[in-house]
């Protein structure tokens, strides 16, 4: 068993990572601090430092966070541009950064991208453009980590427990249940992969 940090955990892709890691100790941590052990803001590094020193010992981290915002291109501003790659590009480079002078060898970390970065959806440029980035993060910084340290990303397609939400703004596409990006998540945790990009799509 191992002591596993799920950033996000109560959101929609944290559920899902939640259903592959039952065999772990989980240790919740989200922005508002609900429902949750700690909390913890991704997009401020002293906040992550803050975190991982309380839990102390841990395996693995799991980043299920990671705030976009949504409009066309020509219509995007500096704000929105900065607060998207904020949490999810350089938040999540900050889980590593910071989370890699405190995790037990030979531990591991997962990241959240999405498959807009490879399928491109009208309103979807900053997303897209943030999950592509963290995916050549992920497959650079592996060479880099020390101590048996491991990375990976996961990209999945829309869950079926969002497409009530998000469906009507993607046509053409195909949800996955939660519980087959939970296996994702399970490979990279408990497997020794990295370095890779997981992607779960239809
Ligand atoms: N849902 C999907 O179908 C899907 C598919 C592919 C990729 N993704 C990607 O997965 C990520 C999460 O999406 P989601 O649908 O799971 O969102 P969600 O349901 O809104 O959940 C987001 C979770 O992340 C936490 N969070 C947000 N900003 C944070 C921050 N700065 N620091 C720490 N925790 C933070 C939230 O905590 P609080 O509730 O406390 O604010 C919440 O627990 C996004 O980047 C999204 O693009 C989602």
């Amino acid at each position: 068993m191992k002591t596993v940090i799920v950033i996000g955990a109560n959101g929609a892709i944290g559920q899902a990572a939640l259903s592959g890691l039952r065999q772990h100790r989980i240790v919740r941590a989200n922005r508002s601090g609900q429902d949750a052990e700690h909390q913890v803001d991704i997009s401020d590094a002293a906040s992550l430092e803050r975190l991982f020193e309380r839990v102390g010992h841990f395996d693995a981290v799991v980043n299920a966070a990671g705030f976009c915002e949504y409009a066309p291109f020509l219509d995007m501003s500096e704000a929105q541009w900065r607060a998207t790659l904020d949490s999810k590009l350089l938040g999540q480079m900050n889980v590593v950064r910071v989370g890699a002078r405190h995790i037990a060898d030979g531990g591991s970390f997962t990241l959240i991208s999405g498959i807009l970065s490879s399928k491109p959806l009208p309103m979807a440029i900053a997303d897209a453009t943030a999950s592509g980035a963290i995916e050549t993060f992920v497959k650079c910084v592996a060479f880099e980590l020390p101590r048996g340290i491991r990375v990976n990303v996961i990209n999945p397609t829309v869950l079926e427990e969002s497409w009530a939400a998000y469906g009507p703004m993607m046509p053409g596409f195909q949800p996955v249940p939660g519980a087959l990006v939970g296996k994702a998540f399970q490979r990279s945790v408990d497997g020794f992969i990295t370095g890779q990009v997981l992607t779960v799509d239809a």
